[in-house]
C-alpha cells in the first residue's frame, strides 16, 4: 500500500514557507493506519522492548496501538506540567528558548528496554531530549521509531540509537 499518498500536504502551516505533513488523513483511513502500525511493529519487535514510550501529543497516537500490538506497556513522555505526582524532567534548547519533557517517577524500572515512538522525526531535538530523559530514569533505549522522517533535516544523526522510519519525505 502506498502510505505516503495518505499524508495530506498543507502548505504554509504553521508558518509561511513551511510544508506541513498532516497525518490526520492517514489516521482516518483504517486500512492505511493499520498497515502503518503493522510496519512499525515489525520494525520495533527486534529491538525487544519491555515498554514503548510515546511523545506528547502525536506520538501517543502511534505508541499506544503499537504497545498493544506488541503486548507491551505504554509510557507517556509529556510536556512540562501535565503529569500528576512526582516526575523526572529534562530541559532542552529550542531555536528560541527551551522546552521540557517529563515522565512520572516509577513508570520505568532501571534497566528496562524502552523504545521511543513519535509521529515525526524532523530536527531530532524532541526525540533526542526524550532519549536523554529515558536514560535519566535508568532505561535502556534500544531504538526509536517514527512514522515520517524528514530527510534533509538531519534528525537521524542527532539520535544515538537505531532509528526506524516508515516514510522518508523531503
Ligand atoms: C512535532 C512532531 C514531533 C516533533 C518533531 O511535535 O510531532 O514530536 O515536532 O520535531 P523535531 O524533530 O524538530 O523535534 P509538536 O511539538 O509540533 O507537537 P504535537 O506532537 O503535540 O503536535
Ligand atoms: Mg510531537
Amino acid at each position: 500500500m502506498d502510505l505516503a499518498s495518505h499524508i495530506r500536504h498543507v502548505p504554509d502551516f504553521p508558518k509561511p514557507g513551511i510544508l506541513f505533513y498532516d497525518i490526520s488523513t492517514l489516521l482516518a483511513h483504517s486500512d492505511a493506519w493499520r498497515e502503518t502500525i503493522d510496519r512499525m511493529a515489525e520494525a520495533i519487535r527486534p529491538m525487544q522492548p519491555d515498554l514503548l514510550a510515546g511523545i506528547e501529543s502525536r506520538g501517543f497516537l502511534a505508541a499506544a496501538p503499537l504497545a498493544l500490538a506488541l503486548g507491551k506497556g505504554f509510557v507517556m513522555v509529556r510536556k512540562r506540567g501535565k503529569l500528576p505526582g512526582r516526575t523526572v524532567s529534562h530541559a532542552y534548547a529550542l531555536e528560541y528558548g527551551e522546552d521540557v519533557v517529563e515522565v512520572q517517577e516509577g513508570m520505568i524500572e532501571p534497566g528496562q528496554r524502552v523504545v521511543l515512538v513519535d509521529d515525526l522525526l524532523a530536527t531530532g531535538g524532541t526525540a533526542s531530549a526524550a532519549v536523554t530523559l529515558l536514560r535519566k530514569v535508568g532505561a535502556e533505549v534500544p531504538g526509536a521509531a517514527f512514522i515520517i522522517e524528514l530527510i534533509g533535516l538531519g534528525g537521524r544523526a542527532r539520535l544515538d540509537v537505531p532509528t526506524e522510519t516508515v516514510l522518508q519525505l523531503e
